[in-house]
């Protein structure tokens, strides 16, 4: 990405949240986002977008997706009766949720020289990213705890960012993990929608830069 996408992005990301989210402390949030690395981290160190800019892009494309599951999949379903769901979330909540669901990788990733071998076997350095996390709450737990320091979050937003990574979250914590984001996933549309939505993105429209 150059730096000049990464500008463009980090533009269009302020605008979205501003556009869709109009609550106490999003200015605040804002303000924390511009001092720290959010806008030039990567989203991964060798998954998708581990590149400068990633975490950024990554957020819009969960948001957009979300949209788009939200127009085309949970809406129909609504209206139409069939879901379990009779009500929507607000396009608000949907903003909330996506676009600061991996607030939790702010000063996660740290720039270091590694090594892998060219196609003559011999070792070449680049330029890769080491994790260091200076406090270690968990994923989404901590996604949520950093947002709610700014905006108050509703239920639904906090289920869905605290489980947006739904079963790759489980660790060894075994069968009452499991309930809990089952029971997560009945309470609200949201809880799919963003998990679904990250999914997507990640793997559908969002490359991995080799080495
Ligand atoms: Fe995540
Ligand atoms: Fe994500």
């Amino acid at each position: 990405m150059t730096s000049e996408q990464i500008q463009a992005n980090k533009e269009a990301y302020i605008k979205t949240c501003r556009d869709h989210i109009s609550r106490d402390g999003l200015e605040s949030l804002l303000a924390y986002l511009e001092k720290g690395d959010f806008y030039t981290a990567p989203t991964s160190t060798k998954f998708h977008l581990n590149e400068p800019g990633g975490l950024c892009l990554h957020s819009l494309n969960v948001f957009h997706t979300a949209m788009a599951l939200y127009e085309h999949v949970l809406k129909p379903a609504v209206e139409s009766g069939c879901s379990p769901f009779d009500s929507l979330p607000a396009v608000e909540s949907v903003a909330v949720s996506t676009l600061f669901h991996d607030l939790c990788k702010i000063g996660l990733y740290h720039e270091t020289k590694k090594f892998t071998k060219d196609e003559n076997d011999r070792w070449v350095a680049y330029q890769g990213y080491n994790i260091e996390d200076a406090f270690p709450f968990g994923h989404g737990e901590k996604s949520a705890f950093l947002v709610e320091r700014f905006m108050r979050l509703k239920s639904e937003e906090l289920l869905a960012i605290r489980w947006h990574m739904g079963m790759f979250d489980m660790g060894e914590q075994g069968s009452s993990q499991r309930y809990t984001f089952y029971r997560a996933l009945e309470l609200s549309p949201l809880v799919s929608l963003v998990h679904n939505a990250d999914m997507l993105s990640s793997h559908l429209m969002e490359k991995t830069t080799k080495h």
